[in-house]
């Protein structure tokens, strides 16, 4: 047994410029480093992240969880074996002694349950996707890749937040990515010829749009140019609708504002069901509000038979909703985001709680980021079978990417085949 011999945190900033919390763990033969991402678009349910107030980086810094690191957390996980990453997980999270780790703050500890889990690879000398796996490390995930940003993520851009391609068509990871390269540069392409596209906070383009179909008509035709065929089983379109931060909860409306329009629930998911019907689309994330779970239950009723239903707002990465959703019949995967959960175990519980009951897993990062690569291990040991990083654009993307391709080119692990994607349902 190797134990923990110290703790160190300390403030950094991520990729909006942030703060955020980043952790180091050390024992007597290995260290391990994680830094801990944050949403924008961010559930209801998931764990509080816990930030300073008052006039430091606009309220934004992280001093009191970095403390709440190196005086309590430390201090409870020292001396004890590196290797019990759920017994370390679960102390954390009874030290909090609340739900949603709103006392210590899950960036708190979600920064120390990282960095364990790195000093435990570390120390067995091992690389990280195969220290975290529970039994044999499984293949590379296939990306969701975004090229449009809007919602939260690109003022100015329409309400969905990602238009995302998913190259089905693709044999290898490397393949992959240089389909996707391809659409990216093609959707470019068209829009320099009237001006230069900004990249938005996960590096797709910020544009403004007169409507929603105009998005995907573009991505569409980038797809075209980049000489793929539309399709679900060559290069396909996922969606984030990210519905719960255009949803007014008083009227129970979904306003999408820049395009003078409110649609009623069921307008909704009409609404959801034609874009489904007239595009390739393979998935969709978020198409309803976080706490709908009647009205994801109806739309799973029209397309769950041809369409990954993803839950990320809904579900929140929390074993208890997953169960629920699976019972209920309202989503078909889930998105796995760590901090959505505040800890490694609760990350990977999800992992195999979807798994066990017929639920489609994608690993996803948050908007805001840094080049901590652990997600790209986390979702190869698990055999996630999808990831979602972002944009090829923005290094704290691209680490991730990198990340991938060298897993790739060192254990060539192969390219997954997602179960819960339509095209390789048959
Ligand atoms: P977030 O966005 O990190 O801002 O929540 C990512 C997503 O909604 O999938
Ligand atoms: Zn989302």
């Amino acid at each position: 047994m190797t134990t923990i011999a110290s703790v160190d945190a300390w403030e950094v900033l991520d990729s909006r410029g942030h703060p955020t919390v980043r952790v180091a763990v050390e024992t007597a033969g290995g260290r391990g480093v994680f830094t801990v991402p944050a949403g924008a678009s961010t559930g209801t349910h998931e764990a509080v992240e816990r930030r300073d107030g008052g006039d430091r980086y606009g309220s934004l810094g992280v001093r009191e969880a970095v403390r709440n690191v190196r005086e309590d957390l430390g201090p409870l996980v020292e001396g004890r074996d590196v290797a019990d990453q759920q017994g370390i997980d679960g102390a954390l999270v009874e030290f909090d002694g609340t739900e949603t780790l709103s006392n210590v703050g899950g960036n708190a500890v979600l920064g120390v349950s990282g960095a364990v889990a790195h000093a435990a690879a570390d120390t067995r000398d091992e690389p990280l996707f195969e220290s975290l796996a529970p039994d044999t490390p499984g293949r590379l995930p296939l990306p969701m890749v975004n090229i449009i940003s809007g919602g939260l993520h690109a003022e100015g851009g329409v309400e969905i937040q990602d238009f995302l391609v998913v190259p089905t068509g693709a044999e290898t990871f490397p393949g992959a990515l240089e389909a996707v390269w391809a659409v990216r540069r093609a959707v470019r392409d068209r829009v320099a010829a009237d001006r230069l596209p900004l990249v938005a906070d996960e590096g797709g383009f910020a544009l403004p749009f007169d409507s929603v179909e105009a998005a995907f008509d573009l991505l569409v035709a980038g797809i075209r140019d980049a000489g793929f065929e539309p399709a679900p089983d060559e290069m396909a379109i996922a969606v984030d609708v990210a519905a719960s931060h255009f949803h007014d909860p008083d009227t129970g409306e979904y306003v999408l504002e820049t395009l003078d329009r409110r649609l009623a629930p069921d307008e909704m998911v009409e609404q959801v069901v034609e874009w489904v019907d007239t595009y390739p689309v393979v998935s969709v994330e978020d198409p309803l509000a976080e706490d709908d779970w009647a009205g994801w239950e109806q739309l799973a009723d029209r397309i769950a038979d041809r369409v990954q239903l993803l839950g990320d707002d809904l579900l929140v990465t929390d074993a208890e909703r997953v169960r629920r959703a699976a019972d209920a019949g309202a989503a078909s995967a889930v998105l796995v985001k760590p901090n959505q959960a505040g800890t490694l175990t609760r990350a990977t519980d999800v992992l195999e709680t979807a798994t066990e009951r017929g639920l489609g897993t994608v690993v996803s990062a948050r908007s805001g980021e840094t080049c901590d690569v652990t997600i790209a291990d986390l979702a190869v040991a698990y055999d996630a079978g999808q990831i979602k990083i972002g944009s090829l654009a923005r290094s704290e993307r691209l680490a991730k990417y990198n990340r991938l391709l060298e897993l790739d080119h060192r254990y060539d692990p192969g390219l997954a085949r997602p179960a819960a994607l339509p095209p390789f349902a048959d």
